[in-house]
Parts: structure tokens; sequence; C-alpha cells
């Protein structure tokens, strides 16, 4: 349905209004939550970046639509990235803090791909390291939200929650891998706590919910916390 949208010249259709009816439609299925719902400007935003260059990812283009949405909507300015791999989610992210004046950092044992692959992106900064040992170094900077996709183990994840309990400043954190059934999310109900927040407070992002057909195999469930402060 999306692609035929988007090759539907402008003239036989209304797309924003194709957009709206469409969300509306999802939203009767699935509840979208109010901080999170998709904004048609940020959409074409991303559509445009996917015309030019679509790097390899391990994260799918919905995950990536749901999180460049919610740093424009909120204008967050400085990110930090768990697992940077072959920099899809640096080039995304970089591009919707870009034009919010702000900047991405990337953590990664192993940063090469990334570093290739992100040569021309000047708003982000690749680490190499173990997230465990560089994450710590930001607890106390303006850091406004965190994607973690790194290493999706139980303990993996686990510390990096206890990590991120101690940010001053976080806004919203994203967590990639958020299914019923994962380490991940066995970790976020384990340790949600410490993020003074309950397991259902965290908004998991079916990505059927975007563009994808609801029997698609091609799911990866992005989950989103918007932090009480
Ligand atoms: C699922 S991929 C990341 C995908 C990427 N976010 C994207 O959008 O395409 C996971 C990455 O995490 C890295 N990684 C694994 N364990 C890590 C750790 N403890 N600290 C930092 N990075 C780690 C891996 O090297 C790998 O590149």
């Amino acid at each position: 349905m999306w692609c035929w949208l988007m090759k539907t010249p402008s003239t036989f259709i209304n797309p924003i209004k194709q957009f709206q009816d469409f969300l509306k439609k999802k939203t009767e299925i699935t509840p979208i939550e109010e901080p999170f719902i998709l904004e048609w400007k940020y959409v074409q935003e991303m559509t445009e970046l996917r015309r030019i260059w679509a790097p390899v990812g391990s994260t799918l283009f919905s995950d990536m639509l749901f999180i460049y949405n919610a740093i424009r909507k909120h204008n967050l300015k400085k990110g930090i990235e768990i697992g940077s791999w072959y920099g899809y989610g640096i080039y995304y992210m970089s591009h919707a803090l870009k034009r919010n004046d702000g900047e991405l950092i990337s953590i990664d044992i192993k940063p090469l791909k990334a570093r290739i692959r992100s040569i021309c992106i000047k708003n982000c900064e690749i680490i190499k390291g173990d997230s465990k040992r560089v994450l710590p170094q930001f607890a106390r900077t303006d850091v406004d939200f965190v994607f973690v996709d790194g290493d999706h183990s139980y303990d993996a994840v686990s510390k990096e929650i206890e990590i991120l309990s101690k940010f001053q400043n976080l806004k919203i954190i994203f967590f990639h891998d958020m299914y019923p059934t994962s380490p991940a999310y066995k970790a976020w109900v384990d340790h949600c706590h410490l993020l003074n927040a309950t397991e259902d407070e965290l908004f998991i992002m079916d990505d059927s919910y975007y563009f994808f057909d609801e029997n698609s195999p091609w799911k990866r469930y992005t989950g989103a916390l918007k932090l009480k402060k």
C-alpha cells in the first residue's frame, strides 16, 4: 500500500488524506499512544532519505520511522545508540537530529563497518567499546534519548537498564527486539522498576502497525519508554 502511495502521482490522490485514513484504520485495530503517533511531515522527510540511500540494517524501515518521528516530534537533540552495526540507525537518527541541530553518539565493540558506512555523516561520533564501559560516562550529560540495540542478552540489557537509571536528563529510551519471548523483554520486566516504570508503560511498536502486512514475518518490535520527570 505504501509503495502504491509513493508511486501514484499526487494529482490522482491526496496523500495526506490517504495516510490519515490509513492510520485511522490501523488505530482502530491497535491503539497507539499519543507521544508516538506518526506525523505525515516526518514520514515524508524520512521517505526522501530512503530514496537517496538505503543501507543495510538489522532494524527495519518501520523501526527507524518510529524513532525518526519521535526524535523530530519531541525535538530531541542528543542521542546515544548502543550497537552501530552497519550504520542503518546512524543514517536515519543522525539526519533526524541534524534537523533539530542535534548530534548522535553510537557505541559498538566492533564499529568498523559503521565507520565506513557513515563517512559522510558529520553529526555522529562513533565510539569503540563495550556499552557497559562507555555508557556510564554520559550519565551526567544532556543526553535526551538512548536506543538500546547492542547485545540483546538478558544480562547485557539488565546492566544497560541499570546504567540508564542513573542518567539525569533522559526523556525517552528505545529498545529494539522487544517481543514477549525475547531475553531483552524479560530484562525489561525484571528491571523496569529501576527506571521508575511499570512493565505496561513500555509502548511496543509492532512493525505491522506501520506499513507492514499483519501476517508479515518481518517484525522486530521496537519498545519506547517516555520517562517521567
Ligand atoms: C543488532 S546490531 C545493531 C543494529 C543497528 N542499531 C542498526 O540500526 O542497524 C548489534 C550491534 O551491537 C554490537 N554490540 C554487541 N555487544 C555490544 C556491547 N556490549 N557494547 C557495544 N556494542 C555491542 C555488535 O557489534 C553489533 O554491531
